[in-house]
């Protein structure tokens, strides 16, 4: 097996709306998951634009991250962690997204949490939004389809750049901005939901909207890249997809071709425009089959090319198969891609195939076609964990979930992929950004908070926090024995 570099970038990666609760504290606006309700596997959470009052909002607690920071870094260092993916939440630094000035107590709570993690030797990689935004915006510009947004967002970014000057180095644009591309990224990513209330997958389609939309955040993205080249030549600046393999189902050439369009739209459109500067070919004939017509600024072009990226990350989950005819085959769940079931791989509870082989695929993809460096910076199992008696939580599928997918990121580091670094999903257990639930819990560390609202938020340490421990401490060589694939 292969040896990872020195200096890897060992941690887990966590998102403000997920994890910090404090949804109206100090200052901060109402961002879009915060006036979204509780779901689960079976219900879709809803958006309810005027809160509900006997209704539960996940967000608005979370894991109360907001006032227990201090204790969730330590353990965190505990593990040794190298680095922490986290987001900065913009309804802190400016709670409509327009105001003249930033909310001075928000930007003090990040330099409180940038210090803490220094103190402990742990490099912050900030995710500028993740998956939120403020709610005023969502409802006065329709999201991200408003133009609007890129100079709300790019003032956003030029406020906390400065302020952070020295505490960090390493900044992501925006969250999977690819998921914007299918239906279910509309209302997680886009906020494209001016007006609507319902279930989050009862948004009216509306493609031509949502490329739009993207449009905004590649332009928001490469305006703000180059921002921060101009002004801070320390910072490294990457892009930030989901990364949701896809396999031929059969021999059959029609299924071959079918996923190496697919894969170019949902998994590479956005990256190959973040790496390169200008939209790929391949998105002519697929805007032309769709009637897809995006308006763009004559300086369009010229900004994104000035923004290119300096690094390539991704979060890895699982893989899916595409048919030419699918009307034959099962299918499967996932957060934003569906398919035909694999017969080779796993599925977890919510219905997510397992697929640590095709991370070694996927690595090799993304570093042979962008020869940048490139960081996993979201895997792992969500899955549900029972506390015994004694308060122990066993969590041998998580552990072998994670030590597969480390095993072939090994192999992939074999192959000549330039990795550097690892930041698994939820090392604190957190709330499902697509259910909404407490109950899929990715974590080392568990936390005592519960879909009806209850709970102590109580942190305990899970069997996977040691292993991970010394997953860490041995750079990757200890993976705690023999491995059997799925
Ligand atoms: C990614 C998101 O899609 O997957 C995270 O960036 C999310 O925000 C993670 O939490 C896992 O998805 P889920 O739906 O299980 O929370």
């Amino acid at each position: 097996m292969g040896r990872f570099p020195d200096g890897f970038l060992w941690g887990g990666a966590i998102s403000a709306n997920q994890i910090e609760g404090a949804w109206d504290v100090d200052g901060k606006g109402v961002s879009v998951p915060d006036v979204c309700t509780a779901g689960s596997h079976k219900v879709d959470k809803r958006i309810t634009p005027t809160l509900e009052p006997d209704t539960f909002y996940p967000s608005h607690e979370a894991c109360d991250f907001y006032h227990r920071y201090r204790e969730d870094i330590a353990m965190l260092a505990e593990m040794g962690f190298k680095a922490l993916r986290l987001s900065i939440a913009w309804t802190r630094v400016f709670p409509t997204g327009e105001e003249a000035e930033p909310n001075e107590l928000g930007l003090a709570f990040y330099d409180r949490v940038f210090d803490c993690c220094r103190e402990h030797g742990i490099e912050p990689i900030v995710t500028l939004s993740h998956y939120e935004m403020p709610y005023a915006l969502a409802s006065k510009y329709n999201g991200w389809a408003g133009h609007e947004l890129i100079a709300c967002f790019e003032r956003f970014c030029a406020c906390v750049f400065e302020r952070y000057r020295g505490k960090v180095r390493y900044w992501l644009t925006l969250n999977e901005m690819n998921t914007g591309i299918g239906r279910g990224g509309a209302v997680l990513n886009l906020s494209t939901v001016r007006g609507y209330e319902g279930p989050i997958n009862g948004l009216p389609d509306n493609p031509a909207e949502r490329f739009q939309a993207l449009h905004h955040m590649l332009v928001a993205a490469a305006r703000v890249t180059a921002l921060a080249h101009e002004r801070y030549p320390e910072y490294r600046i990457g892009c930030m997809s989901s990364f949701a393999l896809m396999y031929p189902y059969t021999c059959d050439p029609d299924d071959a071709v079918l996923v190496q369009q697919r894969m170019r739209v949902a998994n590479w459109f956005c990256s190959d425009v973040q790496v390169r500067g200008y939209y790929p070919s391949y998105m002519r004939r697929h805007f032309a089959e769709k009637g897809i017509e995006v308006a763009m600024e004559p300086d369009d072009a010229e900004t994104l090319a000035r923004g290119t990226v300096d690094f390539v990350t991704f979060s890895y989950y699982m893989s899916v198969c595409l048919s030419a005819h699918p009307e034959k085959f099962e299918t499967t769940g996932g957060n934003f891609a569906f398919g035909a079931k694999n017969p080779y791989l796993k599925t977890s509870d919510w219905g997510w195939q397992v697929d640590p082989v095709g991370l070694r695929w996927s690595l090799n993809a993304i570093w042979d076609r962008y020869q940048k460096p490139v960081m996993l910076v979201e895997n792992g199992l969500g899955a549900y964990d029972t506390v015994e008696e004694d308060g122990s939580i066993h969590d041998p599928y998580r552990i072998e979930y994670l030590r597969q997918h480390i095993e072939q990121m090994a192999e992939a580091v074999d192959d000549g992929v330039d990795l550097m670094g690892y930041t698994s999903w939820g090392p604190i257990d957190l709330v499902s950004a697509s259910t909404g639930e407490f109950a899929k819990r990715y974590g080392f560390i568990y936390v005592d908070r519960h879909d009806d609202g209850t709970g102590t938020f109580e942190r305990s340490r899970k069997d996977s926090f040691y292993w991970y421990q010394r997953v860490i401490e041995t750079n990757g060589e200890d993976l705690g024995g023999e491995v059997s694939h799925a």
